[in-house]
């Protein structure tokens, strides 16, 4: 095994930290979500495509923060842009600042189902607004939804603290089954306001899948028929797969969709996006609004990073490091002898345990991400990783070799097991 890494400070803040903040890290970024002992729990900075802990330990983060990275750490020209704005203007008042129609204009032009844009904060935010938009527009209370959506009351999957009554009009169908989505419609479709689906499937835990032949269409055709409103998160999928995002790739578009993560590198800003016809009960039905979901910085960073995401072809140069990436790790993966599968080319890398009855899986997968992780790359076991474009042909290079040599160490290991098993059975 490659050696333990120092992770004293880390251990020392987090020990700190439970005594002050429930938990000590808020959800996911709890160490159980890691292989706890092996793993960092607080950062210290991050520049392009690497991170360093407090201990000082360096790695290759192809986490992404989740999501929101995909140019890369502390990019100059966007904060730049942010920082400029803070001295020369203000960024939150009590009415709105004019980067607003600007970011307004550009989803349009970009994105093929957004007549008209609303600016929050993250994706919860925005899944949340974009349901209940479809529920004053429909005057219907139901809704069919795909994928994760966010921690709020209608969708988070840990139920402690919420009434059944503001999650039971809701039911969940499985991504590329269309017949999932069929048998809840067919039973609830005249009352149901809403389909929310990423477009990307991408559960936690599990590969990563594109969608079928037919299998979006198959949901629009669904969601016209019974008079649903159709909406595509594309919190993980959008300024990543292609700037218009999935629904431009695929070339499905909804009624109503979802941006967030990479939308603005890192700073805090979302959106829903659609059809006027529908975004209008938003202008006198609906209320949205909040005192931060105005405030301007995130749509400076928004605006700049999709500048420089349009100026340098950041996108299509994401997807190639990705492609070459992932053809080496998947080749990697399938000749390693260990039950393991590739998933998320080109962009959401994921390597992903089988499962098995005696849940040996649950023991790789530890010892791979152990591995990992103590090698200098950071990702995490439960959730896929991503590209972002800062990460180098060497960061790639040296991250491949990590993953080939993880690999080969708990081969190497459950070689010496079966070895010790066997002479110790023979004695
Ligand atoms: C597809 C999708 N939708 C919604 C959300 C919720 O976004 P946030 O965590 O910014 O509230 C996430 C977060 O991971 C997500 O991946």
């Amino acid at each position: 095994m490659a050696r333990k890494l120092k992770l004293t400070k880390s251990d020392r803040l987090y020990k700190e930290a439970c005594q002050l903040i429930p938990g000590g890290v808020l959800g996911i970024r709890r160490p159980y979500n890691f292989v706890p002992g092996e793993y960092p729990i607080f950062f210290e900075s991050g520049k392009g495509g690497r991170v360093i802990d407090v201990d000082g330990n360096e790695y290759i983060d192809m986490l992404c923060a989740y999501g929101p990275i995909i140019i890369g750490h502390r990019e100059e020209e966007i904060d730049e842009a942010v920082i400029e704005q803070i001295r020369n203007k203000g960024f939150c008042f009590s009415l709105t600042q004019r980067t607003q129609n600007a970011l307004a204009k550009k989803m349009r032009e970009l994105i093929p189902c957004a007549e008209q844009s609303l600016f929050v904060k993250t994706g919860s935010d925005a899944a949340t607004a974009a349901i209940r938009i479809a529920r004053a527009y429909t005057s219907r209370s139901k809704v069919a939804r795909c994928g994760y959506h966010g921690w709020h009351d209608w969708c988070v999957e840990v139920k402690a603290g919420i009434p059944q009554k503001l999650y039971e009009d809701v039911y969940e169908f499985h991504y590329n089954d269309l017949t999932s989505l069929e048998a809840i419609m067919s039973q609830h479709g005249s009352e149901t306001a809403a389909i929310i689906i990423t477009p990307i499937g991408h559960p936690l835990s599990a590969k990563v899948e594109e969608p079928k032949d037919g299998f979006l269409e198959g949901v629009k055709e669904i969601a016209e028929r019974y008079g649903a409103v159709l909406i595509f998160d594309e919190i993980r999928s959008g300024f990543r797969v292609s700037l218009g995002g999935a629904q431009e790739l695929y070339n499905v578009i909804p009624d109503l969709s979802l941006f967030g993560k990479a939308m603005g590198n890192g700073y805090p800003i979302s959106a829903v996006v659609g059809k006027a016809e529908i975004m209008d009960v938003a202008r006198d039905k609906v209320f949205i609004s909040s005192t931060f979901f105005p405030n301007s910085l995130g749509q400076i960073a928004a605006l700049k990073t999709i500048e420089i995401m349009e100026r340098d072809k950041i996108l299509t140069k994401v997807r190639e490091k990705g492609s070459k990436f992932c053809v080496a790790v998947e080749e990697i993966v399938s000749a390693s002898g260990i039950p393991c599968e590739f998933s998320g080319a080109p962009l959401m890398p994921f390597i992903t345990f089988i499962k098995d009855k005696e849940q040996h899986y649950k023991e790789l997968r530890n010892q791979f991400y152990t591995e990992l992780i103590r090698r200098g790359l950071f990702l995490q076991p439960y959730h896929h990783g991503y590209i972002a474009y800062r990460h180098t042909d060497e960061d790639l290079k040296q991250a491949t070799a990590a993953i080939a040599d993880a690999l080969a160490a708990i081969k190497n290991e459950s070689i010496k097991q079966a070895n010790h098993n066997s002479s110790s059975y023979r004695s």
